[in-house]
């Protein structure tokens, strides 16, 4: 059914491995398919309770949108990208079903947009958080500057936006990011228990909570549109085109601020 994804379902809890390990899980069209096709899997499937997202591998959670998918898009066509993203995660916000991320290593870029989409998140002693989307000549374009706000506040999300610094999950706990953290062994279980205790609870009432606690940023919803503009024009650069090629070339980028 899925050519990016693994998918269970244990004793109700639907579990999605974001399975590239060899591109560090990157979110690739064919990844952001796949997640529509399980979003409508987890509305359609009565048997689904709620659900876990985590990345393959001992690496990564996702290191970010597939940088290698960026080269060759227009301005238009970085902001369908964009929107594409931000609908896709807007969709996970929005489950009635609670889906929780088990964060298992580096959640860079649209991975911790990912993440951060999700209703809350665990993760273990090695995960790393970042929006690193400066480095590249570019903004982050799947929700990031408006969640990161909402989650840890202006100042940090700021700091963390503009320099592209990377956090480890001790800080990110600190910051409120993420709810726990465990050890890698021991992420999915705890994961698990947490669901387990919810899983139990009224569904209608869980679904009411989600509704209600989403509620709280509605009149935000017009900064989504103001990040496709940033993040289309960012797409319009010579810094951007450096900056992914840099990356994809393995050396240092070096901006003009054209
Ligand atoms: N898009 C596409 N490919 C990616 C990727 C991304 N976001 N992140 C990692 N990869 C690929 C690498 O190109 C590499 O592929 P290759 O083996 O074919 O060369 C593979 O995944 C392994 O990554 P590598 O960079 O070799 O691992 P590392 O341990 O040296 O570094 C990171 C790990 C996470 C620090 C580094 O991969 C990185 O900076 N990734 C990009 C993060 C980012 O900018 N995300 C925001 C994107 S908008």
């Amino acid at each position: 059914m899925f050519t990016t994804l693994l998918t269970v379902l244990e004793n109700g809890i639907y579990i999605i491995t974001i399975n590239r390990p060899d591109k560090l899980n990157a979110l690739s069209k064919n990844v952001f398919t796949d997640l529509n096709i399980a979003l409508d899997e987890i509305n359609s499937n009565a048997e689904i309770k709620s659900v876990i997202i985590t990345g393959a591998g001992p690496k990564a959670f996702v290191a970010g949108a597939d940088i290698s998918e960026f080269n060759a898009l227009s301005k238009d066509q970085s902001m369908s990208l964009a929107k594409r993203g931000q609908d896709t995660f807007a969709r996970i916000e929005n489950s009635s079903k609670p889906i929780v991320a088990a964060v298992n290593g580096f959640a860079l870029g649209g991975g911790c947009e990912l993440a951060m989409s999700c209703h809350f998140r665990v993760a273990s002693e090695n995960a790393k958080f970042g929006q690193p989307e400066v480095n590249l000549g570019l903004i982050p374009g799947y929700g990031g500057t408006q969640r990161l706000v909402q989650l840890i506040g202006k100042g940090k999300a700021m700091e963390l936006l503009m320099s592209a610094h990377l956090i480890d999950a001790a800080e990110a706990k600190q910051l409120g990011l993420i709810n726990y953290v465990t050890t890698a062994e021991t992420l999915l279980e705890h994961t698990k228990k947490i669901l387990d205790i919810i899983n139990s609870k009224a569904p209608l009432a869980v679904a009411g909570c989600i509704k209600a606690a989403n509620a709280v940023f509605d009149e935000t919803k017009e900064g989504y549109a103001v990040e496709i503009e940033q993040f289309g024009n960012a797409f319009a650069t010579e810094d951007m085109k450096e900056g992914t090629t840099a990356f994809l070339e393995k050396r240092k980028a070096v901006f003009t601020g054209k």
